[in-house]
């Protein structure tokens, strides 16, 4: 589970591990690990903080590796950690749009790369990717992240194509504005954070932002074997914003 120590993915781990799943929280923020990790196990579930840059090969690499020595298998990864730049094209300098694409997309590409070796020599597994509502359209003001996110839905259709024979399910979560440390950040550094805010919701059909519980019981379903027909999928959770 990538990006566990906050938000999104933290709600993810927090979830699956009630569900009875053994969690690997993976991040780089030791303290915020620790915590995950220490949330899971004092409500009687099990797991292990891996530290790891994932943008770093061979730290994925050694993660993966400890991640099999520690569970012995692993059933279904989360491609969650991500990172996002606000900027018009003529804003973002090549270290910023190159970050957004390694921590977004090549992350994902990464842990995949390592663990798939694995779940196609057991013929089992699921795979989600969390992308975002600014992979199905154009957000203002966020160029290369909704670039980045529209690839990590090419790369969830193509790993789809490509394993779902072999028995690996891919699916991608499209989440719209969650209130997570991401977007506090986001909302802080505007000059007028409640008007950001009133954005963000006249963005979407309903009348409020989501919570990252409402995230992470749609990435449960696709991680359910009542999700057995479902490969390749697109899954919004946005409120009807890529809808709108
Ligand atoms: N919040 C939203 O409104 C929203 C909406 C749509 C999509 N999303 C997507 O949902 C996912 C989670 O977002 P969030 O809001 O929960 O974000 P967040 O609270 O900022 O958490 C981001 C996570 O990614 C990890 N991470 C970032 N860069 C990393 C790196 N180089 N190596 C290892 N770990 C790294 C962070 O771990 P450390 O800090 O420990 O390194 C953290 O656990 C992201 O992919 C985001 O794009 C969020």
């Amino acid at each position: 589970m990538t990006g566990a120590t906050s938000g999104i993915g933290k709600a993810i781990a927090l979830l699956f591990a009630q569900e009875g799943a053994r969690v690997v929280v993976v991040g780089r923020n030791q303290e915020r690990g620790r915590e995950t990790v220490s949330e899971i196990e004092s409500k009687g579930g099990e797991a292990v903080f891996l530290p790891t840059e994932l943008t770093d090969e061979e730290e994925v690499k050694k993660m993966v590796a400890d991640a099999l020595d520690r569970f012995g298998q692993i059933d279904i990864l989360v491609n969650n950690a991500g990172v996002v730049f606000n900027g018009t094209i003529p804003e973002t300098d090549l270290a910023n749009w190159n970050d957004v694409f390694h921590v977004n997309v090549t992350s994902a590409y990464l842990v995949s790369r390592f663990v798939l070796p694995h779940m196609l020599e057991r013929k089992s597994g699921v795979i989600i990717n969390v992308s975002s509502e600014a992979g199905l359209k154009g957000l203002r003001s966020r160029a290369a992240y909704c670039t980045a996110k529209a690839a990590l839905i090419g790369l969830t259709k193509a790993m789809a194509a490509d394993h779902s024979p072999d028995g690996i399910r891919v699916n991608v979560v499209c989440p719209g504005t969650v209130e997570t440390p991401m977007v506090a950040k986001v909302i802080a550094s505007h000059p007028r954070p409640e008007e950001i805010r009133k954005e963000f919701i006249s963005r979407r059909m309903t009348p409020f932002l989501g919570t990252p519980e409402e995230i992470a019981h749609a990435a449960l379903y696709l991680a359910s074997p009542e999700a057995r027909y479902v490969t390749g999928a697109v899954l919004a959770v946005d409120g009807g914003s890529s809808a709108k």
